[in-house]
């Protein structure tokens, strides 16, 4: 991705604190410095509360900001918000669609919002009912479809006006795997050259699609970068610990104690060990284990997931 292309959404220094001094305040959003160039997808990462949803809101004029500069599609936030809005596609969290309403009149109503001349709206309805594979139920209430159904039905109605600035939170929450698949194809083949797209994610698998990911923790931007960029902060420190499931916990418990061993998540049935480094572990641990009772199926070196990253920034921060 060209960082010449233009920059389709920017904030500088932006801050959100909800409540008061005498209340408690909240830091919502804490001094955000965020940019997304045309034909970009960038991935808000965090935690429950790290301020995604308040990030998305402040983008699209929903909330106003307690201070710093908000720019979408060449328009300054919320001063121009009226201009901008015309730009801006957003799906929110907890989207509400219209559940008396058919299909094509919830697409409809979307594109009335937007003042869409009739001809062109029904045009671009059918197209977006054609790439979401609803047409076959474009003339049942919305409040009938399955869950994975209402987020594409939303994802169009999002797109009705074919925006060039895209804001999904969460887009694929609650979703089944093969419809969060579904949803990710689909939204790559209705994104127009030069969209800017930002969305956020709870789901580190997902980070891997992003041209670049933003780890948000407490209104802050941890980290950000490509995923391989990120991915390489990890390089040789990740090993994979397998054992017989009967003792993987005293396998836990015992790589726990290694001097090298920083931390241990669990994957499935596997053990990623973060190490200073790789051999101490690698000499130490066979030996250890065996004589604790564990039956060691392998140990070795694996490549990092992005949520091996997340957790070592998450680490680093509270040291
Ligand atoms: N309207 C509000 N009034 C007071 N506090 C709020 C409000 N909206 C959000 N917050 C607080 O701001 C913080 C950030 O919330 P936000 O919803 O932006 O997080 P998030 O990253 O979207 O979390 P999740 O992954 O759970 O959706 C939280 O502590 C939340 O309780
Ligand atoms: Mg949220």
């Amino acid at each position: 991705m060209s960082t010449r292309e233009p920059i389709l959404l920017e904030t500088q220094g932006l801050v959100k604190i909800f409540g008061d001094r005498n209340r408690g305040e909240i830091r919502a959003v804490d001094g955000l410095d965020l940019t997304v160039h045309a034909g970009e997808m960038v991935g808000l990462v965090g935690p429950d509360g790290a301020g995604k949803t308040t990030t998305m809101r402040l983008l699209c004029g929903g909330l106003q900001p307690t201070s710093g500069k908000i720019q979408v599609a060449g328009y300054e936030i919320p001063r121009q918000v009226e201009h901008a809005r015309e730009h801006i596609g957003y799906l929110a969290q907890r989207f509400s669609l219209y559940g008396d309403l058919t299909i094509t009149e919830n697409l409809e109503f979307f594109g009335e919002v937007f003042d869409m001349p009739e001809k062109e709206m029904k045009a671009r309805a059918k197209e977006l009912l054609r790439f979401a594979g609803l047409e076959k139920f474009a003339n049942r209430p919305a409040a009938a479809l399955s869950g994975g159904m209402q987020k594409k039905l939303g994802l169009a109605t999002a797109l009705i006006h074919s925006p060039e600035v895209l804001l999904l939170d969460e887009p694929t929450g609650a979703v089944d795997p093969v419809a969060r698949q579904e949803f990710w194809y689909l939204l790559i083949g209705l994104l127009r050259g030069g969209s800017a797209v930002l969305v956020s994610t709870p789901y580190m698998d997902e980070a891997m699609r992003f041209n670049r990911v933003v780890f948000m923790e407490k209104g802050k931007v941890l980290l950000e970068g490509t995923p391989h960029e990120l991915l390489h902060r990890l390089d040789d420190r990740i090993l994979e610990l397998a054992a017989e499931p009967q003792t993987q916990h005293e396998a836990r418990r015992i790589a726990e104690f290694d001097p090298d061993v920083e931390d241990v998540q669990a994957f499935g049935d596997r053990l990623h060990l973060r190490v200073r480094s790789l051999a101490g572990p690698l000499a130490r641990l066979p030996v250890v284990l065996a004589s604790g009772g564990v039956a060691l199926i392998h140990l070795k070196p694996v490549s990092p997931t992005l949520e091996d990253v997340f957790m070592e920034l998450l680490d680093a921060k509270q040291k």
